[in-house]
């Protein structure tokens, strides 16, 4: 946090717009929607923007909605709300994101006897878009609505544009860990205004138009307040430079570890801008020398928190019914990956404890007093 997200919070006290109506929340809107450049509407988190994106879509009771399996449970809860059926899809291992040839192919199959989904949930993951394009099209082809969950991805790029401006509904997260935050939001936007005005109306519990209470459809108290989108306001300013921070982190790590066989950093995809919103790497236990929980269990013991990649969803007791097509890369990702210490403000005296205890690991020396004359000169 910043001055400048202190001023604008300070001015929602001040003028009193302690409430889901005020004019950050306007002006957040405003800076979000001239970055990704579609309609934006603020909500109070990015599960909300996931619930209210499924709804615009038209999903509902009885239908099934595809969703990228290696991600976090907030993208696929959604799909439960809505009384629709979760069905998972596999990762490639190029981006580690949804894999459009194995999407390809399984949707030609259901076209084929008539059980398309109604529509699909595609993650960008860890910072770095999915290959939106074939994407897009396989979907187009079959009438399949897309919704983006690009909450961890904003500052990430898809061939020049912004993470989550290619599909006609997308969601944003501002939850704390994010890469900017307001303690807790998300963000909706939508490539027709149309469909933003209406999850605006239906974050702020669906009230007709006229000073009478009247409601014809289920609303949802889903408004961020005015305080905390005066924090997104200031957030927003700062968001190239987290952007920058956290690839600095991500490619410090990873040229640390260049002389270590079987320890690689999440592969950056051509076709854009990986924001490293997470160091995620992954070890390969044969050539590195130690499992990945080896080496989980030997940063926990220099008090280093690190976390395994996300459990796939059609791994979780929550899922076990659900169906999956394919399951065995986003598994082995899950198996092998971990996401190191990438706060922005990580100083470099903490990368190197964070680097010095992954080599330890591996039985490789440490460079730690290589990291201190950096520090000092
Ligand atoms: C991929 C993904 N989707 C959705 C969410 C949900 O966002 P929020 O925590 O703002 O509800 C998160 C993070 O929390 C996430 O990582």
């Amino acid at each position: 946090m910043g001055e400048t997200e202190q001023r604008y919070a300070d001015e929602a006290f001040s003028t009193n717009w302690v409430s889901t109506v005020g004019p950050n929340l306007g002006a957040f809107e405003k800076a979000f929607s001239d970055r990704i450049g579609l309609p934006a509407v603020c909500l109070s988190s990015g599960t909300a923007a996931i619930h209210l994106g499924l709804i615009l879509l038209g999903v509902g009771p009885g239908d099934e909605v595809f969703c990228s399996t290696l991600t976090f449970a907030a993208s696929a809860n959604p799909i439960r709300y809505q009384g629709a059926t979760p069905v998972f899809m596999d990762s490639d291992r190029e981006s580690w994101n949804l894999d459009p040839q194995l999407l390809s192919d399984v949707l030609r199959t259901r076209a084929a006897t008539n059980r398309l989904p109604k529509a699909l949930i595609v993650v960008d993951l860890y910072g770095q878009s999915a290959d939106m394009d074939p994407i897009l099209e396989i979907c187009g082809r079959y009438g399949v609505a897309v919704l983006e969950d690009a909450a961890e991805a904003l500052g990430a790029t898809y061939k020049g544009r912004p993470a989550g401006s290619a599909a006609p509904v997308s969601a944003y997260s501002f939850n704390g860990n994010k890469i900017i935050t307001t303690a807790g939001g998300g963000m909706l936007t939508a490539q027709d205004q149309a469909l933003a005005d209406r999850a605006r109306f239906l974050a702020t519990q669906a009230r007709d138009p006229g000073i009478a209470y009247e409601h014809s459809v289920t609303g949802y108290n889903y408004r961020m307040s005015n305080v905390l989108a005066g924090i997104g306001r200031g957030q927003m300013e700062v968001l190239d430079l987290r952007v920058q921070q956290r690839r600095a982190i991500a490619f410090r790590y990873r040229d640390a570890f260049a002389d270590l066989p079987g320890i690689s950093l999440m592969p950056q995809a051509r076709y854009g801008l990986h924001t490293n919103w997470l160091s995620c790497f992954l070890v390969d236990p044969a050539q590195f020398g130690c499992t990945r929980d080896g080496l989980l269990r030997h940063l926990d013991s220099r008090d280093i928190e690190a976390r395994p990649v996300w459990k796939p969803m059609h791994l979780q007791a929550l899922f076990a019914d659900c169906q999956v097509y394919g399951g065995d890369v986003a598994a082995d990702l899950f198996r092998n990956g971990l996401c190191l210490p990438s706060s922005s403000n990580l100083g470099l005296l903490d990368q190197g404890r964070v680097i010095d205890a992954v080599r330890e690991a591996a039985g490789a020396p440490v460079l730690s007093e290589g990291i201190a004359e950096v520090v000092v000169a």
